[in-house]
This record gives C-alpha cells, structure tokens and sequence, in this order.
C-alpha cells in the first residue's frame, strides 16, 4: 500500500501532543534498541536518529549512551520544537528521511517505529550504508506482517510489512546483523471506538488520506464486534542492530 508523504506528515503532526501518554510499544521498542546497542558501545561521535517525532526514543538515547553530536530528523518541522527541549545542542534536519542529506562518518543511525513507513527498504539502507563510518552502526526498529491484522481484516489497510527474514536479507549485503528479535504484543480496549482512538494519538491514522466518515466510523465499529469478541490491536515489533561490513 502506497502512503503519501503529506499524509503522514498531517496526521502525525496531529498526533503529536497526544503521542507519548498512546504510544506504549513503540516506548517499550525505544527502550529494547538502546538496550541492544548498549551491548555493543556506549559512545558515539555522531549520532542521526531517524523520524524522531516527539522525542522518545531520544530521550532514552541520551539517558544511557554519549555522543559528541545527535543530528535528529523528522518529515514534520513541528517535531524539533520537541526534540530542542529535550537537547537544545543538537541539530534537526527537516524532510524526508529518504532525501535528506546528512553529515558525513555517523557511527550510530537509529531509529523507532518509523522505517516501516518505507516503501521500499532496500534503497534507503543502500543510501545510509554511505554516511556510516567504518564499524557504524544501525539500529531500528519497524513492523512485520502480523502488525494490526485485526485493521487489515477489517478494512484492508495495511503498510508493506515486512518478515524479519526479508529485513535480514535486504542488510545482508552491506550488514552484519548483530541483533534481530520480532514478537508480537497486544493491547486491549473497551471499544472499537477506543481503539481508533488509540490510533489516531499514534499518527497511524495516516493509513488512510481521508477522514473517515461517521457512517464509515460506524461500519469499521460494527464489523469489529462481529468478527472478534474482545478489542484488542496486535502489534508486531521488529528490533534490528546490524554493523556495517
Ligand atoms: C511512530 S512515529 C515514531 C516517533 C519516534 N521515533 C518514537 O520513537 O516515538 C514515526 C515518526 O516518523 C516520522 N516519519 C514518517 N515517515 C518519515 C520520513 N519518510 N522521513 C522522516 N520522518 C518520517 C513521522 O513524522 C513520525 O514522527
């Protein structure tokens, strides 16, 4: 499924002041990539963290890891008025990740919940091979296939998930993979309502360009209750830390 990028920046702009209170795995998923990287180093010269958004995963980045300059970046301008609160030294570089130009010999690129709105992975890892330093490093996180099968049953909206298995083949080239762990996490709500609700404070509403419509609101509502007995929203986490070759 093809999303465009006005979209994505309109609705998680929206989402933005409500973000952090919803936004429980992709916190759980931050926390697991500092941790992995921290199995390997503890210091960086350079650091880019990719789609930083409101700045939760680069508030547990500097936390626990040092680094000499974090560049941050984000499709919404909105989003360094965050990320200068949390580190007014560091640098944002506004627009798209897959045009942006960075600086070059970054030793960590990272980045949480946001490499699945790609595409197509494989020419982006290819145009970040060349702004890693020997022995750089990659961190991210995204979604695999099982990611809100429940919406996709539903009203077959649905990114280009990937398995763990083709983000592993597309690194392989230029990677070595240090660390990759997909598992799936559940969360419940009282009603399909909450759960769009839920959705929308994510930004991932961004699934579909338009607003939808009361009666279309309603029609989601009611097949949701038909076809399962509780509302739950199942979330597949994909967390890779890969070295380049
Ligand atoms: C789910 S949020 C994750 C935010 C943050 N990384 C975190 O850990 O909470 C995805 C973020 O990626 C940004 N984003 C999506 N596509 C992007 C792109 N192509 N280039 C730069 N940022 C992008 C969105 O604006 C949003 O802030």
């Amino acid at each position: 499924m093809q999303i465009n990028s006005k979209s994505i920046k309109k609705h998680f702009e929206k989402s933005m002041d409500k973000y952090n209170e919803n936004a429980l795995v992709q916190a759980d998923m931050a926390n697991q990539l500092v941790q992995e990287v921290l199995k390997y180093r503890n210091n960086f010269d350079k650091i880019l963290e990719l789609g930083c958004g409101t700045g939760l995963l680069t508030e547990k980045v500097i936390e626990k890891i040092t680094f000499k300059n974090y560049y941050a970046n984000d499709i919404v301008e909105k989003s360094k008025n965050y990320i200068s609160k949390i580190l007014p030294n560091s640098e944002f570089i506004h627009g798209n990740a897959q045009r942006i130009k960075p600086p070059a010999d970054i030793d960590l690129i990272i980045s949480n919940a946001m490499f699945q709105w790609f595409v197509n992975l494989e020419p982006v890892i290819t145009y970040y091979k060349n702004f890693l330093e020997k022995d750089g490093i990659l961190a991210f996180s995204t979604f695999g296939l099982k990611n809100f099968y429940e919406l996709k049953d539903i009203s077959g909206l649905a990114l280009n998930y990937l398995t763990s298995e083709d983000v592993k083949a597309i690194l392989a080239k230029n990677f070595d993979i240090l660390y990759c762990h997909e598992y799936t996490e559940t969360l419940e709500f009282e009603t399909p309502l909450a759960l769009l609700a839920h959705m929308k404070n994510t930004g991932v509403n961004s699934l579909t360009s338009k607003t939808w419509t009361v009666k279309e609101v309603k029609s989601f509502c009611e097949k949701y209750m038909e076809k399962f007995e509780k509302t739950k929203l199942t979330y597949n986490p994909i967390i890779v830390i890969a070295k380049i070759k």
